[in-house]
């Protein structure tokens, strides 16, 4: 039985695969609608979601599979304290694989240890968040057809942002990838992430605190909301976050074919103005982690179309 708890839990190789049969799923929908049926999905959710719990719902949904959990903690026995490992451990004797999100770093791996069935982690607090990172190489698949000698920019909150956290892990494995860290000094990437990554793998990489100053040279913008419920203090969210807003004056900077991602939620970090630029790739990219989870899905329950 395999969970899926970071996305270098996956190899290289097993990414492509799952690309492939997401592709295939997006021309044939018909031939998958079976494929999980009568198994169900559970989704443990201890922190808001949209679009992957959704996603991961319509995922199982269209695998003519079953669905059932909760979308807050304040609807589940842990708001009467029951730890995350009991709540697993009942759960798993009622679904065939769990998706969970949780505010703590860590909660989907100790789940694991105490599930009879597959763990996916749908995000744990500032750490990683490996579904969203298949979301995302599906999306850089379809818009710049490689994953090699591509330069990525990296907006934001990278220190609390678990989605760029598990992009850089996964963006790590190509050749010829370079990272551009575009943040205030208060959301710079961690640094267990930066030297494991980026350093130990003579990476080339660097810094910046201006957007406008390095826009120029990317091929992938990865904008990021500055995560709030992570700060400790109030005020100093406030200040930081309209750090960054993407204009489409700014997007006058950029290369012709470069790309703007976003994990989403967005609020103020991206101009609605630029929503109509053919390089603006957010929805785009929030539709291909229904076809991408569908194979996650097939893959860790070992079932095939
Ligand atoms: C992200 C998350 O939850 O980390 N959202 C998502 O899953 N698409 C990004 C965010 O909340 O900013």
């Amino acid at each position: 039985m395999r969970s899926l708890l970071n996305i270098l839990d996956l190899s290289v190789e097993e990414i492509d695969e799952l690309i492939a049969v997401a592709n295939d799923i997006i021309a044939n929908p018909e031939r998958y609608q079976e494929a999980c049926k009568h198994k169900t999905l559970a989704t443990l959710f201890f922190e808001p979601s949209t679009r992957t719990r959704l996603s991961f719902e319509s995922a199982m949904l269209s695998l003519g599979g079953n669905v059932l959990g909760f979308s807050e903690a304040s609807s589940s026995s842990s708001a009467k304290g029951e730890s995350v490992s009991d709540t697993v451990a009942v759960v798993s004797g009622y679904a065939d694989i769990i998706a969970m999100r949780h505010p703590k770093e860590g909660a989907p791996l100790v789940a694991s240890m105490h599930s009879e069935v597959p763990i996916i982690n749908a995000g744990d607090g500032g750490h990683y968040h490996p579904t969203q990172t298949l979301t995302d190489l599906l999306t850089i698949y379809h818009e710049k057809g490689s994953f090699e000698n591509l330069t990525v920019g990296f907006c934001g909150d990278l220190k609390f942002g678990r989605t760029v956290h598990s992009l850089i892990g996964a963006m790590s494995r190509y050749n010829g990838v370079k990272f551009v860290l575009i943040s205030p000094d208060e959301l710079k990437l961690p640094t267990f992430i930066k030297e494991e990554f980026i350093e130990d793998k003579g990476i080339e990489y660097e810094q910046s605190r201006i957007l406008e100053d390095v826009i120029g040279k990317l091929d992938i913008l990865y904008m990021t909301r500055v995560q709030r419920e992570r700060f400790f203090n109030e005020e100093e969210y406030l200040r930081l976050k309209n750090t960054y807003v993407l204009t489409a004056d700014k997007m006058e900077e950029a290369k012709r074919d470069m790309i703007v991602m976003h994990p989403l939620p967005r609020v103020n970090e991206i101009s609605t103005a630029v929503d109509s630029d053919p390089r603006a790739a957010y929805f785009r990219q929030a539709r291909y982690g229904k076809f991408i989870r569908m194979a996650l899905i097939m893959k860790l329950l070992g079932v095939k179309a």
